[in-house]
């Protein structure tokens, strides 16, 4: 696979560090990959030789199986590890989790953690190539970048575009990634939902906001809906679902204040009937949901080519040191 570009980082830990150049590297990078993935010979040796672990602390359905597939068709050798199960239960901490692994010799380590910071706090211990699969309501990169690239496809750009992110915001690490990648790319963004569901500093972010669906959803290229994140709420938040789907549940009717070719979005795991129609997010004309899972894979697996590219240029390196004192 070809990259005119390449990207310095060691580590993929969020959107915050990615500048607009990073992030056309990627996203070019998986466009290529789409296409690789569309053919029935989907595998190369990129990643051949080298160990990809995947640790989930939290569920997940879409994301761990696309880190494994995109790590399986890139000719790694990926194991994952049933954290679950695992000695955090017998009270080990995440650092010596970390450093068990890291004895391993892994290459690189995909994580998902119920707290913000954790995998940046693990990034610091170990010697290999670390991926955020989200950290609480921090960040979730790999969701933004694979929520862009279907945006860019199906718009034809990445900027200058309005989207609207619509839900529970407060709660959500795929707001936040989204928020600052889609920012980056100088696009006017409105969020919409109660204002029990929006951050409290969300005045910071240079953003519009708006607590009606009709008048947040007027005129808008995107439309990005957002699960109620209710594993972090502690009550109190939204008074029903029923409630909730009345007043910020995407249906037909409200879609009719966006533009004629909106697209809908949702990163799934979504709620039918609670913040969407389930009759919408299936209609092929206007809804790009699998589109965003497709890309998925293709994004992550432009994120760990590109990371692999530094880790053996990083180990080169040493090697020449050592050969040369
Ligand atoms: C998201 C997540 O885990 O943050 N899902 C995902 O990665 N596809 C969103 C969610 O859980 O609602």
């Amino acid at each position: 696979m070809t990259s005119s570009h390449t990207f310095a980082g060691r580590h993929l830990l969020g959107i915050e560090q990615l500048s607009p150049a990073d992030i056309t590297t990627i996203l070019d990078l998986a466009d290529q990959y789409v296409d690789v993935n569309r053919r029935a010979d989907k595998h190369s040796d990129v990643l051949a030789g080298l160990t990809q672990i995947n640790m989930f602390f939290e569920n997940s359905t879409r994301t761990q199986a696309s880190f494994e597939l995109a790590g399986k068709r890139l000719g790694a050798d990926v194991m994952n590890m049933a954290m679950q199960a695992s000695s955090i239960k017998k009270g080990e901490t995440l650092i010596d989790t970390a450093l068990t692994l890291n004895a391993m010799h892994p290459d690189i380590l995909v994580v998902r953690h119920p707290h913000s910071g954790a995998v940046n706090l693990l990034a610091e211990k170990v010697n290999c190539a670390v991926l955020n699969a989200g950290d609480g309501p921090h960040e979730h990169p790999t969701q933004a970048l694979l929520d862009a690239l279907t945006i860019r496809r199906a718009k034809g750009r990445l900027h200058r575009l309005n989207i609207a992110i619509c839900g529970d915001i407060a709660h959500s690490r795929v707001a936040r990634s989204n928020l600052m990648l889609l920012g980056k790319m100088e696009n006017r963004i409105r969020l919409i939902g109660p204002p029990t569901l929006m951050p409290s500093q969300i005045d910071q972010f240079g953003v519009e906001v708006y607590d009606d669906m009709r008048k947040g959803l007027e005129g808008v290229d995107v439309v990005m809906m957002l699960r109620l994140q209710l594993e972090r709420m502690d009550g109190g938040f939204i008074p029903s679902a029923r409630e909730y789907y009345h007043r910020f549940g995407l249906d037909a009717e409200k879609l009719s204040y966006a533009k004629d070719d909106a697209i809908i979005m949702h990163p799934g795991p979504m709620n039918r009937g609670v913040e969407i129609d389930g009759t919408l997010a299936d209609d092929i004309h206007r809804s790009v949901i699998q589109e965003q899972v497709e890309m998925g894979v293709a994004v992550r697996m432009a994120v760990m080519d590109l990371l692999a590219r530094n880790l053996r240029t990083a180990r080169a390196n040493e090697t020449k040191k050592e050969t040369y004192v």
